[in-house]
């Protein structure tokens, strides 16, 4: 099925954004079957995760730059603290805002719609005060909750082609995505949001990941039957789509079994997320199904397609080293001061923040399925006010670190209508447009490379973020007219596709920072205010 590669291409197409899909487009939204944003398990047990513990407070420029070679591994115990903090600051909820037809748990990275369909599962190992197994991590009041007991490396190691990685970290994290929290709001075209919400909270992870020199891998080539089945996901309604081993190399290795996984054919008792059931989106069933990996050796054979022929040229280490960048404000207090802007003043930003974003968003991912410092999207931008550059139009090379200009005027104008007509973008001093040239990663990685390509783009997209709030900016990510993108940055873009936006810029207000929201908030609580 992965080789079939009509099925992304037609996925794509029918889920582009036009003027006229959009002002045509009757979908409502249903307030009284709105999801819920976690997933609660009944009659299980619940541990609660520490409160106290210890903040990220290494610069956030440092952690965003470092390329996970640490000279000395982490000496710090991965234990239930760390966890708590890589988790919380990963996926914690950080601000409680109120408003007319809801109560939003606003979290620690950003997410299309405030909607949050991305949970994460902690196959466990070796850690002190923890027994053995796979746990569900509830942001919502901080708990844990154990779903099988035992160790799951051999399983995971299998499922992902052999990754020996897997066997040498005491944490395997998995993420999945709840269809019907995003396509609730967003229908077809949220099977991309899956990837771009998973991608922002990884940017947080990696930099936390660095914080904590603990090294790391984003999976992207997995068994996805057998990974579901590891965390009992119920079919067709939730998935599992990155993998991440956390820790590597910290623990020793152990003798690879084949483990035998029938136990796992439980279904868990959870509280209902929609009031009326959970309508399917068939288009997002076909695409993902469509770029299955189904066997062990389908895996190994795809996580080696880009390993060995680079897809982007080397960037060139000498200029990219030239730059002198200052360890910035603590991680942590960067985190609790994010959120996406919701109105920038105008002001113009300069040059050199606008490059040290760029340069930062595009260091080194560890992905299993390409070499580190490759990549799948270019950046374009349009500059409405950016003190050194003249407005216009212009290309990233990221081979070179350099801004090339396409075009010159002014086009604010243009940066609001191509994000879907929202002023935001019209006040942003800059908007970058993340683009690929989807065909051919589709020819090189089959259907699987869409996932690849949209985690990506997320990713990228949570990397700007950070670093425009490390220097006292603001940031949103945006959505966007698809050929419309592609055709104003023409011809350079040719054959190019828009992935993701973001507007950049100074917000015209003052926003207080966000808070640890660990313990102020229970279950009943949540249930209470939203729907139910
Ligand atoms: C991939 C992505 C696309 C987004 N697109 C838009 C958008 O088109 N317009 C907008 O106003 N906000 C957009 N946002 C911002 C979200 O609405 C925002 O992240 C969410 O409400 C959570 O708020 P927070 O980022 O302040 O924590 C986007 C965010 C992400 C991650």
């Amino acid at each position: 099925m992965n080789n079939k590669i009509g099925i992304a291409k037609e996925y794509h197409k029918i889920t582009k954004h036009s003027p006229s899909s959009v002002y045509s487009n009757i979908h409502f939204l249903d307030w009284e079957n709105k999801p819920l944003p976690f997933k609660f398990f009944n009659n299980l047990d619940l541990l609660y995760l520490p409160s106290n513990f210890p903040l990220a407070d290494n610069g956030v420029i440092t952690c965003l730059q470092n390329e996970q070679n640490f000279s000395n591994m982490s000496s710090n115990e991965l234990d239930l603290m760390r966890i708590s903090q890589i988790l919380f600051l990963s996926a914690g909820i950080t601000r409680i805002q109120k408003t007319n037809n809801s109560i939003y748990y606003m979290r620690s990275a950003s997410a299309t719609g405030a909607l949050y369909p991305i949970e994460i599962y902690l196959a466990c190992t070796h850690i002190r005060d923890l027994e053995d197994g796979i746990y569900h991590f509830c942001p919502g009041d901080f708990t844990l909750t154990k779903l099988h007991s035992g160790d799951y490396r051999s399983t995971l190691y299998h499922a992902c082609g052999n990754n020996e990685k897997i066997i040498t970290s005491p944490i395997t994290l998995i993420f999945t995505s709840i269809s019907w929290r995003n396509s609730w709001k967003y229908q077809d075209r949220s099977y991309r949001h899956w990837f771009w919400d998973v991608g922002t909270i990884i940017s947080n992870y990696l930099s936390l990941c660095n914080a904590n020199s603990l090294l790391t891998e984003i999976i992207v080539g997995f068994q996805d039957d057998l990974v579901n089945k590891i965390i009992s996901l119920p079919s067709r309604k939730e998935a599992a789509i990155v993998l991440s081993p956390l820790g590597v190399g910290t623990i020793g290795e152990k003798e690879i079994s084949n483990k035998h996984i029938d136990n796992l054919d439980v279904e868990f008792d959870t509280i209902p997320i929609s009031r009326y059931g959970e309508p399917n989106f068939p288009q997002i069933w076909k695409v993902h199904e469509g770029s299955y990996l189904e066997y062990e050796n389908d895996v190994k054979k795809w996580v080696e397609i880009l390993k060995t022929v680079r897809y982007s040229k080397k960037p060139d280490k000498i200029s990219l080293e030239r730059e002198n960048l200052e360890r910035g404000t603590p991680l942590y207090k960067v985190i609790l001061q994010r959120g996406s802007t919701r109105k920038f003043s105008q002001k113009p930003i300069t040059q050199s923040q606008l490059e040290k974003i760029l340069y930062l968003a595009n260091k080194n991912i560890p992905f299993d399925f390409i070499q580190h410092d490759d990549s799948l999207i270019d950046i374009y931008l349009i500059v409405n006010a950016v003190e050194g550059l003249k407005s216009g139009s212009y290309f990233y090379d990221k081979i070179n670190n350099t801004l090339n200009e396409l075009e010159t005027g002014d086009f604010r104008k243009a940066s609001e209508h191509l994000c879907l007509d929202q002023k935001l973008f019209f006040d942003a001093s800059s908007v970058c447009f993340i683009l690929a040239d989807i065909n051919k990663i589709l020819k090189k990685l089959g259907n699987r490379g869409y996932r690849a390509v949209q985690l990506e783009g997320g990713i990228r997209l949570g990397k700007i973020y950070l670093a425009a709030y490390a220097q006292g900016l603001g940031a949103s990510g945006s959505t966007f007219y698809d050929d419309e993108v592609t055709n104003f940055f023409l011809p350079h873009s040719i054959n190019r596709n828009p992935i993701l936006a973001a507007g950049i810029g100074t917000p015209n207000y003052v926003s207080k920072s966000g808070k640890i929201h660990v313990r102020n908030i229970d279950r009943e609580d949540i249930l209470k205010n939203l729907v139910y």
